[in-house]
């Protein structure tokens, strides 16, 4: 039951340290080096794995492209990511050595399901990231991850994301192990990380769910919206986007910042709501400046600004309207954090719009039907 909380989509944004916590918790041993035994492929079918292809819909398509950066940088072998319903398709090219993983918190969307099965008549090996124990993904995959978020009964995704991102990374550096393609020590200091960011989730939730509902409430009059980010920042953008128009119902489009001059500036006319993921800038990251002026940009064509930015950024508080803060973090797992706010700000305009945030019209929660 919603145990106190107005829905479950809220209770379940609450739940996102916990989802992150419970999803790493016994995949490493005392020493932080990655126990992934329960997977049940052999370290030795992994080392020879040439290439990874996600394939999933909705959010967890956003989860894999987050998984993208990650693992490319890891682990120094080709992600693709692909909409499973597009995948069959166009005849991907599948061998023995890719690994297809399955992403799906239900384990029961049939776009999924038979992209999945396509891999494996082609004689690619699947491993499902699912969060439903039993459900069909997992039972027809070669292999199973499954991320710990407990039961998502509201439509839209939220905990079920950050506990995608927490299993592609385990994942991830797991395959890195293996293949030796990090120091021990990285991957020791990455999984420590990772432990600390249920604590930072949690401080987002307590400081910032204010500033988020306040931001909300002047934006209710708002036609669409723009999102935008770089690097890992640009799918986060996409999920922002994609849950403002799922449950509040506002137009909104989600891009890659570089993308801006490129076509999407010239949505923006005075008043324009955009929601700029900012990384960090600390060591004087060159993606921090050339993100700093995606939003002087817009803000100088009159758009309404609101960052997600990291704590001490020393430019930000210029060119924004809003911040929403996020405690320091390696730059990979940002999105941890960055998707919080941007999750209670559609379930803040969904309610203050008086909508029903847990079943938004003509969405349901796993799409069974190809
Ligand atoms: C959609 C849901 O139809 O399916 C989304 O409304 C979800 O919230 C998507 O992200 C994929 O679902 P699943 O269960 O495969 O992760």
């Amino acid at each position: 039951e919603k145990g106190g909380w107005d829905s479950f989509m809220d209770k379940e944004i609450h739940e996102d340290p916990a989802a992150v916590a419970d999803t790493l918790r016994g995949r490493y041993d005392v020493n932080g080096d990655l126990d992934l035994d329960e997977v049940h492929i052999s370290p030795d079918v992994f080392r020879q794995i040439d290439k990874i292809i996600v394939i999933a819909c909705g959010t967890a398509s956003y989860a894999g492209l987050v998984a993208k950066y990650a693992i490319e940088h890891w682990v120094r072998i080709p992600v693709e990511v692909e909409l499973a319903h597009e995948f069959r398709y166009r005849d991907p090219i599948l061998t023995p050595r890719t690994l297809v993983v399955a992403i799906s918190q239900s384990g029961e969307t049939m776009d999924t399901l038979m992209a999945l099965r396509h891999a494996r008549e082609q004689g690619s090996r699947v491993l499902a990231i699912c969060n439903t124990r039993g459900s069909s993904i997992p039972r027809e995959s070669d292999a199973v991850l499954y991320t710990h978020a407990g039961p998502e009964i509201a439509v839209a995704s939220t905990k079920a994301f950050v506990a995608q991102i927490v299993a592609t990374y385990l994942l991830g550096l797991y395959l890195a192990q293996v293949k030796g393609t990090m120091y021990r020590d990285e991957i020791h200091q990455m999984v420590d990380s990772l432990k600390a960011m249920p604590p930072k989730i949690q401080q987002v939730l307590d400081t910032q769910s204010e500033t988020v509902r306040r931001t909300a409430a002047r934006m209710l009059e708002a036609r669409s919206f723009l999102f935008l980010g770089r690097h890992v920042g640009y799918p986060v953008a996409l999920e922002g986007a994609l849950k403002l128009k799922e449950i509040a119902y506002t137009f909104t489009e989600g891009f890659a910042a570089g993308e801006l001059k490129h076509g999407p500036i010239a949505l923006v006319e005075p008043g324009e709501p955009v929601v700029i993921i900012v990384p960090s800038s600390r060591g004087r990251d060159i993606l921090h400046n050339k993100v700093i002026s995606a939003i002087e940009e817009v803000k100088a064509r009159g758009a309404y600004t609101i960052a997600v930015a990291e704590e001490g950024d020393p430019d930000v508080g210029r060119y924004a309207d809003v911040v929403f803060w996020r405690p320091q973090c390696p730059t990979l797992l940002s999105p941890l954090v960055d998707v919080v706010p941007l999750q209670l700000f559609a379930l803040d305009m969904a309610e203050l719009k008086g909508l029903d945030v847990d079943k938004p019209r003509n969405l349901a929660k796993s799409v069974t039907v190809e």
